[in-house]
């Protein structure tokens, strides 16, 4: 139920109009928080389809949908995490049980689909999916976490510990990539006493 139904919803509005006076910045908040709901980012799990208009909207723009499925989404191991503000996903990230191609014997957990929109970047939501991402790859007992960045996102992977590796590359109608990694160590669980 929103708070401007409630007892508590028609205090706050008492509230704010006198907040409006003293405190305009208050205020706003105020208002805000009566006509939506608290705005609360939220991290979940989501289907594979869900993912889509994202990726397209920013990973994929002017192509066909189609190009929005990758391989491997509805994969048994795979696992795509969202960010939803009020119901609406703004951010996504997507984890693959796929090998490193230059590993040795660790298993490895590859990123795509990387995105956030465009009106809330810079708010924290990419580095809450990556760490998603890496306490998933710790919980599954560790492994290489790796990607294939554009080369205008590494600075991004850089702060979050992953480490490029080789060469750059071009991947057709998608621009210059390099290949980054980091090695995620399995969480030192609690033994039952
Ligand atoms: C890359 C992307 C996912 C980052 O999302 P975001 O929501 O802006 O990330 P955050 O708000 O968590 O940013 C975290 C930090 O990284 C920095 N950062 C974000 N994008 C960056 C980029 N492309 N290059 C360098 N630094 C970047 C932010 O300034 C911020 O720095 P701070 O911690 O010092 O404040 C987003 O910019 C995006 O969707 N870009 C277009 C698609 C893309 O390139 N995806 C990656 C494909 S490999």
């Amino acid at each position: 139920m929103s708070g401007g139904t409630t007892e508590a919803g028609r205090a706050l509005a008492v509230r704010s109009v006198r907040h409006a006076v003293s405190r305009p910045t208050l205020t706003i908040v105020y208002l805000t928080r009566m006509s939506d709901g608290p705005v609360v980012p939220v991290l979940v799990v989501v289907a594979s389809h869900e993912t889509h208009a994202l990726r397209g909207s920013v990973l994929r723009p002017g192509r066909p949908l189609a190009e929005c499925a990758f391989e491997g989404d509805d994969a048994p191991d795979t696992v795509h995490f969202a960010v939803k503000i009020s119901g609406e996903i703004v951010g996504i990230a997507s984890l693959y049980g796929e090998p490193f191609p230059a590993a040795s014997g660790r298993p490895g957990f590859r990123l795509r689909g990387m995105a956030t929109s465009p009106a809330v970047r810079g708010s924290g939501h990419g580095k809450s999916l990556v760490r998603a991402c890496l306490a998933h790859v710790a919980r599954a007992g560790g492994g290489i976490f790796w990607c294939n960045a554009r080369t205008t996102a590494a600075a991004f992977y850089e702060s979050l510990g992953l480490v490029v590796s080789g060469p750059p590359f071009d991947l057709p109608g998608i621009g210059p990539h390099v290949r980054m990694l980091r090695d995620v160590p399995a969480f030192d669980l609690p033994r039952d006493p």
